[in-house]
This record gives structure tokens, sequence and C-alpha cells, in this order.
């Protein structure tokens, strides 16, 4: 249920994430009629400048590539329902201004009626404490609902985390609070719920005795180029292992909930996640590119520290306690993302094991692949007679690829998703406190280590830029059961296109 007379608010509206991601997935929702009826936007940052600069900016990332004159008129359109206000993040003042706009706003378009308000923050980390405050402070309405939506970092480690999120309490409940990780808002990692549980020839093939492990790949063809700075702080776990790939792989290694109710599904999550002992040293292969294919290497960027053993790659593998009940899987999932890399792609592989041995010998194994971006498709490796006269294995695959089988659906952008679940209130794709909690946990040790807490910082391995990853990485992921069984095997490219 969507909510009529609703303000957003987009909080750090001037920035790279507004302008990337928050506003082009307002207007896709507004284009295609899904924002709710006489909403208005009120785009808020320090940045001194007048609507025409604003609507300039929020509207640069919004894509008209054939020059639609209905698309235009629908940006025209959009542009006249966003207004800027400029302020601090940390004055009383200037949120006593916000509320006297959001008054009048309200005044000229929801007179008489309720008054909803959906603040999002797009800000750094160092003013969402300010800006959850103020905002409850004085833009907090009696007459409607209050939603913020927050988003990455939360904290550090595990300490930090849990000061962030406790000082955020004070001013927002749990109920009103929407925690993005937009992983959660992709087409295919939502629908790793469906095919894992309205799918009982899945169903059943899911767990340890047939699955012999699970990676879980992120992979960006572009260094830190500018961004080293913000970067160099965090590191790649923090970046991309500890929220984004632990999402995927909580659902993916979850029981089956009672129902799809969002207390449900993240209850199973905590419990999952709970079953995952902290990440050891062992467990975890570091790596740093260097210069490669004509591109500068990671410390050849004028923003990184010119010693900085910061890791733009991590490949580390999670176990899933056995002892858990009826653990679905014993997952060996290899999270990693190549910065730098030779492709964009983010994918999950689930490696079945070795058939029994007797009838075949040297068999292909079967792999079930996610692929979550580029082009999502689900594909079944397995193996079938060689057509023709003689009886011969071949591996091949079945094969639904988005683009071909549903070719006529739009897929939504991971934000449209998820801005949309917060308007109706539905929390199921966002991040519960105590999963963040457990998250941490998680992963707090090894971060302490990369970061030098107890000792020297481990030296991450070399590989160029453009490159397929640190040489190790074959050994590392065969230490945990992953067979390459399909050499000559290949991906149809025609699948791709
Ligand atoms: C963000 C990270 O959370 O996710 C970025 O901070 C990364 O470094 C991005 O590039 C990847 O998201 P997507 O949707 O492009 O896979």
């Amino acid at each position: 249920e969507l909510k009529d007379s609703t303000v957003i608010v987009v909080f750090g509206a001037s920035g790279d994430l507004a302008k990337k991601k928050t506003f082009p997935a307002l207007f896709g929702l507004y284009r295609d009629g899904f924002l709710p009826r006489d909403v208005r936007i009120v785009g808020y940052a320090r940045t001194k400048m007048d609507e025409v600069e604003f609507h300039k900016r929020t509207t640069s990332y919004i894509k008209n590539p054939n020059n639609d004159e209905a698309i235009a008129a629908k940006i025209e359109e959009f542009k006249k329902i966003s207004s800027y206000v400029s302020g601090g993040y940390e004055d009383d003042p200037s949120f006593e201004n916000l509320e006297k706009v959001l008054r009048k706003v309200e005044s000229e378009t929801h007179k008489g009626r309720e008054r909803h308000r959906l603040f999002y923050l797009a800000l750094p980390p160092s003013v969402f404490l300010p800006v959850a405050a103020n905002t409850k402070k004085h833009c907090y309405t009696t007459e409607g609902i209050n939603r913020i939506i927050v988003e990455k970092p939360f904290g550090k480690d595990l300490d930090s985390c849990r000061e962030l999120l406790g000082s955020l309490k004070q001013f927002w409940a749990e109920e009103e609070t929407f925690r993005i990780d937009h992983y959660l808002g992709k087409e295919m990692v939502k629908n790793m719920l469906v095919l894992r549980f309205a799918n009982v020839a899945l169903g059943v093939a899911w767990d340890k005795n047939s699955v012999s492990n699970v990676q879980i790949t992120f992979k960006e063809p572009f260094g830190t180029e500018g961004r080293g700075g913000y970067f160099d702080e965090f590191g790649i776990i923090r970046d991309i292992l500890q929220n984004h790939l632990l999402q995927v792989l909580s659902i993916l290694t979850m029981e089956r909930p009672v129902s799809f109710s969002a207390e449900d599904i993240r209850d199973e999550k905590v419990k999952v996640l709970r079953a995952i002992p902290p990440i050891e040293r062992s467990d975890t292969l570091l790596g740093q590119y260097v210069a490669g294919s004509g591109k500068p290497g990671y410390l050849d960027d004028d923003t990184v520290p010119h010693n900085s053993v910061c890791p733009t790659f991590a490949a580390t593998t999670l176990h899933v306690r056995a002892a858990y009940r009826s653990v679905p899987m014993l997952t060996v999932p290899r999270a990693l993302r190549l910065t730098a890399l030779n492709e964009a792609k983010v994918e999950v592989r689930i490696q079945f094991k070795d058939v029994t041995q007797g009838i075949f010998k040297d068999i292909s194994r079967n792999e079930l692949v996610l692929r979550i971006q580029p082009s999502e498709a689900v594909y079944l490796k397995l193996n079938t007679k060689a057509p023709g006269l003689y009886t011969r294995a071949l591996p091949t695959e079945m094969d639904l690829t988005y683009k071909r089988r549903f070719s006529e659906v739009k897929i939504p952008e991971a934000y449209e998703a998820l801005i949309l679940d917060a308007l109706k209130g539905d929390h199921s794709n966002f991040v519960r406190d105590d999963e963040l909690d457990v998250a941490w946990r998680i992963f707090t040790p090894i971060l302490h280590w990369i970061d030098g807490r107890d000792g020297p910082r481990p030296k991450p391995v070399p590989y160029p830029y453009g490159s397929r990853g640190p040489k190790e990485l074959d050994a590392f992921i065969g230490k945990y059961g992953y067979k390459r069984t399909d050499e000559g095997y290949q991906w149809p490219v025609t699948n791709l296109a």
C-alpha cells in the first residue's frame, strides 16, 4: 500500500550516489507511474545552487538515448515535482528552514490530507548521525508516517557498527529504518528465494550431500580511478564482501522461511549467518593490482598512499557449520572482486559432487549458475549423450537467459525496487540490525588483521590490471573442492548477447 501525499527528501542531493542512483531510480518509478500520487521530491545538500543547476545534475544520469518525446516530457514533469534546498547538516537553523519548506510543499499539494515523509540519506558516514538526529528533531511529521533510508558504510567493524546503530536508534525506530544493501534489490538476487523454495527439483539437491562447493564471484573491470581516498580507507572486503556478497550467501544458504514475510525471511538469514564462524586468515587470499594492459596500478593512483597494502582483491572462504540443523549446504563460497579485471560480472556458481564412479570416467560436474549481472541468466551445466551413433557424454547446458525468455520485460534497477519497497513499508529486502551484527562478527577478525591491529599488515599478492586475478587463485579455489572438469566446454557466445 503506497501512501498518497508523500514527500521524499534526498539528503546529499548534490553528491555522486544521488546523481547516479537515487534520482535516476526516482525518475524510473515516476515515469512508470509507481510513485505515490501527488508525490513531491525535495533535494537537500550543502552546495549552493539554483534550481536550474539542481535539475541539470539530477537528470544528468537519466537515459533517453533515442530522444523519445514521451520520456522527455516525463523528465520535464519530474523537474516540476522536485525542488532544492541548501543548508548545513549539523545546525538547527538549517533544519528549521527545511521544515518550513516541507510544510509549504505539503500545504500546497497535500492540503487537508495525511502527510508522509521519506528521508533518503545519500550521505557520507561522517554526517549520518547529525542528519538522523536533526530530521527527527525538526522534520518529523506528526501527521503521517516517517521513514528513513540509510546506506553503508555501517561502521568499520563490529564495535563501530554497534555504536552507530545504537546512536541511530535513539532517534529512529527499527520499523522506520530501511538499511539499503542494493544487491537485495537486484532481480536475480530476489529470484533466489523463488528458485530455491518453489522448485522441488532444485530443493532436493540443495544440500551438503549433493553440493561440493559454491562460489560467489564479483568482478569489476576498472580500478579505483580517482576514488582511491575512500577506497583505501575501507578496502575491498568492507566495500563488497561483508555486505553485498554476504547477503547473497545468506539467501543461498538459509533454510526455508515459515513465510515470505520480512521478519520470517530475516530470521532465517540471521540463523544461517550465526552458523558461520569468523573467517580464518588461512582461508583468505588478498591481492592488489599492479600496472597491466596499458593501465596504471593501484599505487600509481594519486589518491592512494604510496605504500598502501590495501587489498583490491580478496578471495575468502566461509564455512557454514554442519552442526546446524539440516544445513542446507556445506558452503565453500569464494567471494571475490577483482578490481581492474577483465570483465564485469557477478555470479553464483554451485558446483555439485562427482557422479558415482563406475559407468563414467572423467565426466564433467554439474554446475548451477545464477548470473546476477550482466544479462541475468540461470543455467545448469549437465551431461547429455552426444548426439550420434556413439555413446559419449557431452557437457552442455539448460539455459534460462532472461533476455531471450523474457524479452519483453524491462528488468527494474535495484534502487527502483528498493525505494518502492520502502515507500510501501516492506522491509523484506532491507538489512535488519541483527543481520549487520552477525555479518561484522564474521569479518571483523580478518579486517583487524588487514588493518594491522594485531601485528604487521599482510602484504597482498600482485596481479596485473585486466588479468583474471592473482595466479595463486586457482590453487586457492582448488583447496576447497572446486574442480575444473569441463576443459573444452564453452558457454555459447550467442547466449551472452
Ligand atoms: C557499491 C560499491 O556498493 O557497489 C562500489 O561501493 C561498487 O565500489 C558497487 O562498484 C557495485 O554495484 P553494482 O550494482 O554496480 O554491481
